[in-house]
């Protein structure tokens, strides 16, 4: 496939007012997105796992123009509070995404929206509000196209299938990330040879068997620092070129993803928690090895690190992290050895979050349309 695939045919309806909502959720990667070329094009492959509890839910209403007026006519509301410095980056993400949705400057929109974690957490929403805001987008072209969406993968001419693939589409250009928190549980994003069907285009569900070992995987995410990132992801990512590891990165990250496959298939919690700790760790070097350079960890990260290591060193249980870019940290371990991990998370790591708040989610299935 090729973008052109995703530039509709001619609107066959008309459509005057309406609204849709929906609800998408964030992701967390075990291989790293860090680095991406021109038009949101990742540098390396990554996967992720899609969480279950930390959403956004986002209705976007919409009325046709009396008069095409040649611009974008938006509002943005957060929990209820019109939030005019979001409007740049959806100006940002409309005008790329316009050629592929050409209604856009037809309507006027209102988006309201909200994410279940709080959001002064730390934890980006932008791969759950750009997914979210990409599928009630969706929504819209498929009313236009009086597409009734057939439920079988492959026929017709607007299938389920297509219209994932094109709400993760746009979702990436809005941010990366965000084209993984269309489905689940798994998703890949990023051509790379050992998965089959993977392109830089949008990310797809994970093709391969995957051992019961991962199935309700679980993801309890330590609140360390709830601040405003001192960096933003775009900037982090744009400090990847020049940067002297940068292609060693881009294809270790390839290999790594070779790597996860046979652990995914096997079961091989070890090598698993090795893999996923040394991609975290690898991404946070990237950070502190660009020029300039930056660390997004803070002590209290180091801290729950370290416990974690002596924890599993001391019982054998199967408890790892990852960290995406920032402080927080996410401990990740089988539903099965729930109990007592939990246990420990509370009794020793809790203490390193800010107000001692966390949040405990698992592997999710995707995104829902509510409305
Ligand atoms: C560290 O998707 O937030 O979380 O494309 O610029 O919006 P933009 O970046 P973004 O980058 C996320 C990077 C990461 C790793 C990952 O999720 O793969």
């Amino acid at each position: 496939m090729t973008e052109k695939d995703f530039i509709p045919k001619p609107y066959t309806h008309t459509l005057e007012t309406g609204s849709v909502t929906w609800e998408s959720p964030s992701n967390i990667a075990l291989v790293k997105y860090w680095g991406k070329k021109k038009n949101q094009i990742p540098e390396n492959p990554s996967l992720s796992f899609t969480l279950n509890k930390c959403k956004t839910i986002t209705t976007l209403s919409f009325t046709k123009k009396l008069k095409e007026d040649h611009t974008f006519s938006f509002d943005i509301y957060l929990d209820g509070e019109k939030k005019a410095d979001f409007k740049p980056k959806i100006q940002t993400f409309f005008e790329r995404i316009e050629i592929y949705l050409p209604f856009l400057k037809k309507y006027v929109f209102k988006i309201e929206t909200e994410n279940t974690f709080p959001h002064s957490s730390g934890i980006a929403s932008s791969a759950s509000g750009m997914s979210a805001l990409a599928l009630c987008l969706m929504s819209i072209e498929k009313q236009l196209l009086d597409a009734d969406v057939s439920h079988k993968e492959d026929e017709g001419p607007f299938t389920q299938k297509y219209f994932n693939q094109k709400a993760s589409f746009l979702a990436r250009l809005g941010s990366g990330s965000a084209c993984r928190s269309i489905e689940g549980a798994l998703i890949a994003w990023g051509k790379t040879e050992g998965i089959e069907g993977s392109t830089d285009l949008f990310g797809i569900k994970y093709p391969y068997q995957v051992h019961e070992n991962f199935k309700n995987y679980q993801d309890t995410i330590l609140l360390v620092d709830k601040g405003e990132k001192q960096v933003s992801s775009t900037v982090g990512h744009n400090l990847m070129y020049n940067h002297p590891y940068a292609l060693n990165r881009f294809q270790q990250a390839h290999q790594n993803l070779e790597t996860l496959k046979e652990i995914l298939g096997s079961g091989d919690l070890d090598a698993f928690n090795a893999l996923v700790e040394s991609e975290a760790l690898t991404l946070h070097a990237m950070m502190m090895t660009s020029m300039p350079y930056f660390i997004l960890m803070k002590p209290n990260t180091l801290e729950i690190i370290n416990r974690i290591w002596n924890f599993r060193q001391k019982t054998g249980l199967p408890v790892s992290f990852t960290l995406d870019a920032g402080a927080n940290v996410h401990v990740l371990y089988p539903h099965n050895e729930s109990q007592k991990i939990l246990q420990f998370i509370k009794s020793e790591l809790v203490v390193y979050c800010q107000n001692g708040h966390y949040i405990c989610d698992q592997i999710g299935l995707g995104a829902n349309q509510t409305q």
